[in-house]
């Protein structure tokens, strides 16, 4: 790959953002007085052209549902479906292919442990361990849990720079499921998930890894990380909506009754009873999101061509830079200062609601996410009701992030 230099030529990106950007259609589309200064990929990632391509080359050419067709096209939509779970198993280092359950999205996914792992095997007691900082969707799931079953929830707390404090006293032998965001939506901190699944173990407790922020960033390697469950989206990581995925320890699938019921995950079923399909495909009730899933597969074949070390160094050039220039305004708080972080940053800017910043940001192409970023308890400790967020992906560059602190000093110009 080329390489970028920042404006005062003085350090490098590992990758041209400039090049990788002509692979997204969005960005020639949506660029008229000013470039489109995309800085919200940690909410929803850009398309590229090859995923596009994917997508509508199943409709316009294969479109038929998948295990059941048994004629040409639907042959053809069942092997580019099932090619697309290889793919996804392959890109995370999972040792079979079966361990992966395509869903609508992580939510969809976590929903699905915390309901078919969760009713089986919680009782009255048992404790759920979080962390203070998960999104709703690996909170919520678990409270319902939680009420359900009678179930404890407990949480590892975090510090003002936004890592996780000392967690080893929470774990004890009433802990049954540790549930964690590997990295976080809010900070960018990358959480210590290897310990924290070690603690988990030595108690004897399943895992689940929120990995919706990390799968797009970071090398991901199952084999080593050993976590029984791992939840991600498609749209996070260059992939079309309607998609995501969870990783299973086979042994805990085979051992949970499904999540949904209907066609396709059944094997056997009379008026009175029915018997599971094989796993993964007993949680694939009914017809699955077949377009998406293939989509899914070249968003993977995309990313690895680039390869995610790389997209790792990128970002964490990115967000070393935002963060010096973000600390050089004296109207800009930032939030947390993890020192293991991805591209995110949260911060508001002195007299301007982060609704009205992204506004005004947004007059001049710059589009960043304001709000409580699903994480409504993190707001709560830090005393705030609401942030600015800038997130970077492969395709931003600095003059994005020159755009961004140039965008901020014109908002506050506006306002005074
Ligand atoms: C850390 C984390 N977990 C889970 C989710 C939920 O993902 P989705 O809305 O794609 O299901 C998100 C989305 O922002 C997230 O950032």
């Amino acid at each position: 790959m080329t390489v970028t230099l920042d404006p005062s030529n003085t350090r490098t990106l590992p990758l041209d953002g400039a090049y990788i950007r002509n692979n997204f259609p969005i960005f020639r589309n949506r660029s008229s007085k000013n470039p489109f200064t995309y800085l919200d990929s940690a909410a929803t990632s850009q398309t590229p052209q090859q995923v596009v391509d994917a997508v509508e080359t199943y409709y316009n050419h294969y479109n038929a549902n998948v295990h059941r067709s048994i004629y040409a096209a639907g042959e053809e939509a069942t092997e580019a479906y099932e090619s697309a779970r290889d793919k996804v198993s392959n890109f995370i280092g999972a040792d079979d292919s079966h361990a992966i359950v395509f869903t609508r999205g992580a939510t969809e996914a976590i929903n699905l442990v915390a309901y078919a792992w969760g009713r089986n095997n919680l009782r009255e007691g048992d404790e759920i361990l979080l962390t203070e900082m998960e999104h709703h969707s690996n909170l919520v799931p678990w409270q319902l849990a939680a009420r359900q079953t009678g179930a404890k929830l407990k949480f590892i707390p975090f510090s003002e720079d936004g890592t996780l404090e000392n967690s080893e006293a929470s774990f004890t032998e009433k802990t049954k499921i540790v549930s964690v965001i590997h990295q976080s939506n809010v900070f960018g901190t990358i959480n210590p998930v290897n310990e924290i699944i070690n603690l988990a173990k030595s108690v004897g407790a399943v895992t689940l890894i929120d990995a919706a922020q990390s799968v797009p960033h970071l090398h991901m390697d199952m084999t080593s990380l050993d976590c029984d469950f791992l939840a991600f989206s498609g749209h996070k990581m260059l992939g079309p909506t309607g998609v995501g995925v969870l990783c299973g320890r086979t042994e805990l699938l085979e051992q949970m009754e499904p999540f949904l019921a209907g066609g396709e995950m059944i094997r056997t079923v009379s008026l009175e009873t029915s018997t599971w399909n094989d796993v993964p495909w007993k949680f694939e009730a009914g017809t699955p999101n077949i377009a998406q899933a293939i989509g899914l597969g070249a968003a993977v074949d995309y990313l690895s061509g680039i390869g995610m070390e790389t997209i790792h160094r990128h970002e964490a050039a990115l967000i070393k830079y935002t963060l010096e220039r973000l600390e050089g305004m004296d109207e800009v708080t930032v939030y947390g200062n993890p020192p293991e972080r991805g591209g995110v940053v949260v911060f508001n800017v002195e007299g301007v609601h982060p609704h009205d910043l992204s506004q005004l940001l947004d007059r001049d192409g710059v589009a960043i996410r304001a709000g409580h970023h699903c994480a409504q308890p993190i707001m709560e400790k830090l005393g705030v009701s609401a942030t600015a967020r800038a997130s970077f992906y492969l395709y931003n560059d600095f003059e994005d992030v020159n755009r961004l602190t140039e965008a901020i000093t014109s908002s506050l110009k506006f306002i005074t």
